[in-house]
């Protein structure tokens, strides 16, 4: 297995942050989600030193869809990263972290009149206007509050990008955005760049997820840039920015082979600037959106082994506390994962297991391949690279609860999410009279 950030190995034992996972474990309980605080920082500071330009301003805008909660929206928000919120849910979130609003962005293919007006209220930077009938209640909602407010179009690029299919996004029939191909589009654009109400500051887009081959970026910054040359051209219609999204790949298993963020992220600058310079736009902001590569390696879970049990055919599973609750990936994307026991980090591996949660489902399978020591009841089996739409995609299945979510750094553990309780299981429910 990987070892990511400040993992360590001690006495056969695995160290996060300076902390045992075995410690972890006797303080806060399993499943347990662990976030390695100075690796993410770390990773924060190379979007925020390598994705700088003199030609214009930068704006690294975390995707807080991969993973919100106040603690780490308040560190966020420290480290000086924009932020990117999906729902009044994420806002709200911000909101309560103390989020700057003008820098925060609001996206969503269907944002909900209530989430629309929300953000006017609260006064966010910039709505991100995914299509005509949006732009029509936005318009509607800011003349009523007499708000005017920045916004950019999302369009889609047409790039297929080279990823799970569900995590592609600008697909040409796609649900997100307005092609650069559809008349309508420039229709669209047009309307909004001389409604009173709304000041259209650029055009977003975003083409997928888990992406390792760095050339869709350059395609899709080309495209872009070269769209942006085409509206000044053929409607006189001068953007101040372009937003190029999120979606850079990380490493899960052996065949991810993702690249060097910072030697891209210089490239990518550079690459901009020449288009810029060629294509003679006066572009005053570049943003990216990037969530999973800022938060996923320093994240990790940590499970207790209940037992490990031989069918009648097949290789032999392990049966963890937690399962497709805390990480529906694998039975949702096929995502593959790399495992170790944390109490036995150097012992030879035994047999190759599959990682089964404790979920009512045949699908709920963590890891269907993987060699491990051997394997006892009361085990710690841990799962690294889940930072990333692991607590965010979690759910209440089978009523289990949700896990504690951990910071660790400098031989300090900080909770940051305390594990849901059956009380709260039922807090919203009204019982049959
Ligand atoms: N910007 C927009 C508009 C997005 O839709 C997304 C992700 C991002 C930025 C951040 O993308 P990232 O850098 O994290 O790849 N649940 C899926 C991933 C869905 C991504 C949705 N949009 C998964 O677990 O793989």
């Amino acid at each position: 297995m990987k070892l990511h950030g400040t993992m360590k190995i001690d006495n056969n034992q695995l160290l996060i942050g300076g902390v045992s996972v075995e410690q972890l474990r006797a303080e806060y309980g399993t499943p347990l989600y662990i976030i390695d605080q100075k690796h993410f920082v770390d990773k924060a500071k190379i979007f925020l030193d390598n994705f700088r330009s003199k030609k214009f301003q930068t704006h690294i805008s975390y995707a807080s869809k991969a993973f919100s909660n106040l603690y780490i929206l308040g560190l966020a928000k420290e480290l000086g990263l924009f932020l990117d919120v999906v729902s009044g849910g994420e806002l709200y979130t911000a909101l309560k972290a103390g989020y700057d609003p003008e820098k925060i962005s609001l996206h969503g293919n269907n944002k909900l009149p209530d989430e629309l007006e929300m953000a006017l209220t609260n006064n966010v930077g910039k709505i991100i206007v995914d299509h005509r009938t949006e732009y029509t209640l936005l318009s509607g909602l800011a003349a009523r509050k007499q708000k005017k407010i920045k916004v950019l179009l999302r369009v889609n690029p047409g790039i297929t990008a080279d990823t799970h299919a569900y995590i592609q996004t600008t697909k040409e029939d796609s649900k997100f955005g307005m092609s650069i191909s559809d008349p309508a589009t420039f229709l669209l654009i047009q309307d909004m760049s001389s409604d009173p109400w709304l000041e259209l500051e650029g055009i977003h887009c975003h083409i997928g997820s888990q992406i390792l081959n760095k050339d869709f970026f350059f395609e899709e910054a080309a495209l872009m840039f070269s769209f942006a040359r085409k509206l000044l051209d053929d409607y006189s219609i001068k953007l101040s920015e372009v937003n190029l999204g999120g979606g850079f790949g990380v490493y899960y298993t052996k065949a991810d082979q993702p690249f060097n963020y910072a030697e891209f992220l210089a490239e990518y600058i550079e690459k901009i600037e020449e288009l810029v310079t060629k294509l003679d736009l006066s572009i005053k902001i570049v943003s990216i959106e990037p969530g999973r590569s800022l938060i996923n390696s320093s994240g990790s879970t940590l499970y207790t082994v209940g037992a490990v049990k031989q069918p009648y055919q097949g290789k032999p599973f392990v049966f963890v506390d937690g399962g497709m609750t805390d990480n529906p990936r694998p039975a949702l994307y096929q995502a593959e994962y790399e495992a170790c026991l944390a109490n036995r980090m150097e012992d030879e591996p035994a047999d190759n297991y599959r990682i089964a949660g404790k979920c009512c489902e045949t699908g709920d399978i963590l890891i269907h391949d993987i060699a491990l020591p051997k394997a006892e009841p009361g085990d710690l089996l841990l799962i690294p690279g889940t930072g990333a739409y692991n607590y965010a995609m979690s759910s209440n299945y089978n009523r289990i609860p949700r896990p504690a979510v951990v910071f660790v750094e400098d031989g300090q553990s900080y909770l940051a999410v305390k594990r849901e309780t059956y009380e709260d299981l039922i807090r919203n429910d009204q019982a049959y009279l």
